[in-house]
């Protein structure tokens, strides 16, 4: 038997320094690669969880492709044939990125909830006793709750895996969840509102210990850290791409078996194999080239933290250590701030539990509506962003009124501790 897999807290704190081998985070070159950045003059993006901004080579990619391949694909002429080359490579890219093998496993679409969507009608159809239950979190984006909700109107059992008053979810607690009746477990990678991680690797094993299957929301986790669908084995994650440094778009990646097992809707004459019988109708193809730009930038930037990485799938995990270094000394410098103006944080606040967080911060401050901080911080050229963050089954847990909720601060590889001592005075002043 191989020895079992290292648990997501060995995992997590073994990246809590980058390797040795990995340069210094060139945060300020980082940054030179994202015009809005500049352009954007003092304004300080700290609303990322809303939509990343997107670096030069996903700005020519796209212009490119709207200027000399604005068609369709399928043709017998040169610009159609380059279209299905440019959609065929951006598979092929998006496929090194999550860790898989076979570009035919990754779609491409609108975006993340119509993949649920798409995944929970199909699902939908196959629930039948004693394998009818499906298993959401209150932790999730309402995309990832909503969706598998709405099955109950035609039978299937809904189940809840709880937060604990850490705002955390915690496999143990799914565990006694399980059964035979398990169809699905849903089931986000990190906390969209809260920044706190999930230790999808153990859901997995747990889920398929069972025979259910899990789905996995990857959309608020893709900027910060690595995707490897085949080490944590799960059966289908989807992404966004505007949060991922790309346009509009999502993806949607699945087990070959399990692609090809979804009954979904497609036309008579579109394969009934993965990816076709996934992509209904005609997707965004300059924001698709756009996605592939976004992995080339990555991959890049690994190359240059780790000159000797060899090959792509290496570049893009330095880059992506390199990230999470960086990030989780914005996230020690917020926690700090934070607590120096009394903040309420939901979620991890221990600046030496980083590693089960990234550098998304909801809090508010006492005596002071989410709205006016919010206000507050966009007079002082601050992007952040109030409210209930599409989560109110997470409101509720927290105790917060889907009209006011919280505030969130979101912060990515690009933003530095700079920004963050400008949103530390903005703040200060803001506090009672
Ligand atoms: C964790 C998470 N899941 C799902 C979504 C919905 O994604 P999309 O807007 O691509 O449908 C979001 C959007 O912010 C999100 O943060």
């Amino acid at each position: 038997m191989p020895p079992p897999p290292p648990s997501f807290e060995a995992l997590a704190a073994s990246t809590s320094a980058p390797p040795a081998s990995l340069a210094p985070f060139p945060v300020d070159a980082v940054r030179g690669r994202f015009p809005s950045l500049a352009r954007a003059g003092p304004f300080i993006y700290f609303d990322n969880a809303a939509g990343a901004q997107a670096p030069r080579e996903v700005l020519a990619r796209v212009a490119g492709h709207l200027l000399d391949f604005n068609v369709q694909r399928g043709g017998r002429y040169p610009k159609s044939v380059e279209v299905d080359r440019v959609i065929a490579a951006a598979r092929g890219r998006v496929a090194m990125l999550l860790g898989a093998d076979d570009p035919a496993e990754v779609a491409f679409g609108m975006n993340a909830t119509t993949f649920i969507r798409l995944v929970s009608l199909a699902l939908g159809q196959t629930l039948q006793a004693p394998r009818d239950e499906i298993i959401v979190t209150d932790l999730d984006h309402h995309a990832n709750i909503s969706t598998w909700l709405e099955l109950a109107k035609t039978g299937a059992r809904i189940s809840w895996w709880r937060t604990r008053d850490d705002h955390r979810l915690h496999v143990e607690d799914l565990v006694p969840l399980l059964s035979e009746r398990t169809r699905l477990v849903a089931c986000t990678v990190v906390s969209h509102a809260l920044g706190s991680r999930v230790d999808v690797a153990a859901v997995a094993r747990a889920a398929h210990a069972v025979g259910a299957e899990v789905f996995l929301d990857c959309v608020h986790y893709t900027p910060h850290a690595s995707i490897d669908v085949k080490a944590w084995d799960c059966d289908y994650l989807v992404c966004s791409g505007y949060k991922a440094f790309a346009p509009h778009m999502g993806f949607l990646w699945g087990k070959r078996g399990a692609l090809e097992r979804l009954p979904t809707f497609r036309e008579e004459f579109i394969p009934d194999a993965p990816p076709d019988k996934i992509e209904a109708g005609t997707f965004v193809y300059e924001n698709v080239a756009g996605m592939a730009a976004a992995v080339d930038y990555l991959d890049t930037l690994g190359g240059e933290l780790d000159p000797t990485a060899a090959t792509a799938r290496a570049r893009i995990l330095a880059a992506m250590a390199g990230i999470e270094a960086h990030e989780r000394d914005l996230s020690r410098a917020m926690l700090a701030v934070l607590a120096s103006v009394g903040a309420e944080v939901y979620g991890v606040a221990e600046p030496a539990a980083v590693h089960r967080r990234v550098p998304t911060f909801c809090f508010n401050l006492p005596g002071v509506e989410p709205a006016v901080v919010a206000q507050g911080l966009a007079a002082a050229d601050i992007g952040a962003r109030d409210g209930h963050m599409y989560a109110p089954r997470l409101m509720e847990r927290l105790g917060l009124s889907m009209d006011k909720g919280a505030v969130r601060a979101s912060l990515v590889h690009y933003n530095t501790l700079g920004e963050i001592d400008r949103f530390a005075q903005a703040l200060g002043a803001l506090a009672k």
